[in-house]
């Protein structure tokens, strides 16, 4: 798949997606979130870049947990994003830039940690983007990341196959790659990282319904592009197919569908 195609269906999919994205994924990404935060440890006054920082639910953690004498940078390749991230803070310790992860506009040596809370997944090329995190980051700072776990252990993973079959590109190729074994620790290592650590761990994303379950599917997620430019025919049928595999999971009216995730933490070599 040509990058230039994936970065473009990822910005212009997350545009779509945006004012959706909170209400369908808040509280299912929180337990990856929280732990990817319990394990950087942002300190007090330290300076921190979230890559791939959607609507800032990470960036506002950080901002608190570093208070007025720190900084909190939130990057992301989607405009619409931004727009959501930098309206949703008033605080003066918190910023939101468009950038790609792959080609950060930041100054080397500027951070004391950078985040990337499930974003490494949607791109073409996550070692270089893991590069230029290292690159911002002073000597001995720190990194922390999570992704989605094996394809296997989520339960939503249909989503893909069902939309990829209705359009002509994939929508994200390589997404479960860095789920697998120490994949994410090993592309940390490869970018330049030094004490990589690496944690695994399985969660339930509760939905209400089968609105719910296929809303965060279809509006609020990575396929949200393509979704908007399926037929109606095509749209009862995909969401009648994701439905049905997610049947197992399903408890009345709720859907309770298995996720893994994995967190790395690493650091910036000292010298
Ligand atoms: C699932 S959201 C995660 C947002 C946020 N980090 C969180 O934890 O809620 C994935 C984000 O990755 C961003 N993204 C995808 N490809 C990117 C790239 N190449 N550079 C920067 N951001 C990218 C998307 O725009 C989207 O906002």
């Amino acid at each position: 798949v040509d990058a230039r195609l994936q970065r473009r269906v990822q910005r212009y999919g997350w545009d779509k997606a945006a004012e959706h994205y909170e209400t369908s994924w808040r509280s299912q990404l929180w337990p990856a979130q929280s732990r990817m935060m319990a394990a950087s440890a942002p300190l007090a006054g330290e300076h921190v870049l979230d890559v791939a920082c959607g609507t800032g639910l990470v960036s506002r953690l950080a901002a608190a947990a570093v208070g007025p004498s720190g900084s909190v940078t939130g990057t992301d390749i989607s405009a619409a994003m931004v727009a959501r991230a930098s309206g949703s803070v008033a605080a003066n310790n918190i910023a939101f830039r468009r950038m790609d992860a792959e080609a950060l506009d930041l100054r080397d040596c500027s951070f004391d940690l950078a985040l990337c809370a499930l974003g490494y997944m949607y791109m073409p090329d996550p070692e270089a983007a893991m590069r230029e995190a290292c690159r911002v980051l002073r000597p001995g700072g720190r990194a922390a990341a999570t992704v989605w776990g094996r394809r296997e252990r989520c339960g939503w993973a249909s989503i893909f196959p069902i939309v990829d079959a209705r359009v002509q590109s994939e929508v994200c190729p390589l997404f479960f790659r860095l789920g697998n074994g120490d994949a994410l620790a090993n592309a940390f290592t490869r970018a330049g990282f030094v004490g990589v650590r690496c944690e695994r761990f399985d969660t339930r994303l509760e939905f209400a319904d089968a609105d719910a379950a296929c809303d965060a599917a279809f509006l609020g997620g990575p396929v949200a592009l393509a979704w908007d430019r399926f037929t109606p025919d095509q749209c009862a049928e995909a969401r009648a197919e994701y439905l049905a595999s997610i049947e197992p999971f399903r408890r009345g009216r709720t859907y309770s569908v298995p996720g893994e995730f994995v967190v790395v933490t690493a650091s910036k070599p000292a010298s």
